[in-house]
């Protein structure tokens, strides 16, 4: 059933044997150690049997794999993914290492106010929870998917000290009153979508993607509303595209930011910054 299920797979991804293999082990309910010492040769039983060939057929129409698993890990934390949320990256994973970096060595160290913008499944938020236990955040979406669904990892997580808002940007906040704002936005650029593939294009949503003209239409009002609800000395760091980090420092010192650090991902491109206001007496 396996092979079977992995020769049909081959064409659309590197890794059709461990594909199959991990949406047999979901459908059976089982941990990997589980899954491994299963003897190979025993008998499947019919609806489980059912159930894998439904997986296998979604996987073949494109849709991305961990819809179909229903969760991925994200740093020390693991979270539900599904429909209409964006699938949490890799890349994203280095924007919350980079970001705890600065956290550590510039903000208040016994705790602060966080938000995060376009909070999707919530696991950059909730990473940061984890990571900083005197801190409060704020998550901010305007999909009501997004929301329920980064309701339910924080829930899940037992997170308390989450507040998740269906909004646009940071217009909900008072000025000056966070220390530190995060955000992955949509940045890519709208004549970019259609040459995503397919699992992106066909599944994830189009909201979490769609960066506007030149992919920094976010990115320019996070920069202006950044600058007002931040405190003096307060963090922005930014998910952006390889060809965005030089832009969008030269846009950030344009309006009183400092650049802390342009970052690379896992492998070597340039993926973000992360930037700060002067200090009161430097402002
Ligand atoms: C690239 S996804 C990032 C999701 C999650 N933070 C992650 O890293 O996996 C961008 C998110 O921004 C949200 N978004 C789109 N327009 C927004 C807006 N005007 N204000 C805040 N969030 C927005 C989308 O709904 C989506 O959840």
């Amino acid at each position: 059933m396996l092979g079977e299920a992995a020769r049909r797979l081959r064409p659309l991804t590197d890794r059709p044997l461990w594909e199959a293999e991990l949406l047999l082990q979901r459908v059976l309910g089982l941990d990997r150690r589980e899954f491994l010492a299963l003897d190979r040769q025993s008998d499947v039983e019919e609806g489980t049997a059912a159930s894998f060939q439904e997986l296998i057929e979604r996987r073949c129409r494109y849709e991305p794999l961990q819809y179909l698993l229903g969760s991925v890990p994200f740093c020390e934390i693991e979270v539900e993914v599904g429909p209409g949320v964006l699938i949490p990256r890799p890349e994203t994973e280095v924007l919350v290492e980079r970001l705890s970096h600065w956290m550590t060595s510039e903000a208040p160290t016994t705790g602060g106010r966080m938000v995060d913008v376009g909070v999707g499944t919530g696991v950059i938020l909730l990473t940061l929870l984890h990571r900083f236990p005197g801190w409060q955040g704020w998550g901010i979406d305007p999909s009501a998917d997004a929301i329920a669904l980064s309701r339910r990892n924080c829930r899940a997580l037992g997170s308390q000290r989450a507040c998740l808002v269906r909004a646009r940007h940071l217009g909900v906040l008072a000025p000056h009153s966070v220390d530190v704002v995060v955000s992955n936005p949509p940045y890519i650029p709208t004549s970019e979508l259609a040459g995503l593939q397919p699992e992106v294009r066909d599944y994830e949503p189009r909201l979490a993607l769609d960066g506007g003209e030149d992919g920094l239409d976010h990115v320019r009002v996070l920069l202006a509303q950044g600058r007002e609800v931040l405190k003096p000395g307060g963090l922005l760091a930014l998910e952006l595209a390889t060809d965005q980090p030089d832009i969008v420092v030269r846009l950030a010192e344009s309006v009183g930011f400092e650049r802390k650090e342009s970052f690379t991902d896992l492998a070597g491109r340039p993926r973000g910054v992360v930037l700060q206001l002067p200090s009161r007496a430097g402002r």
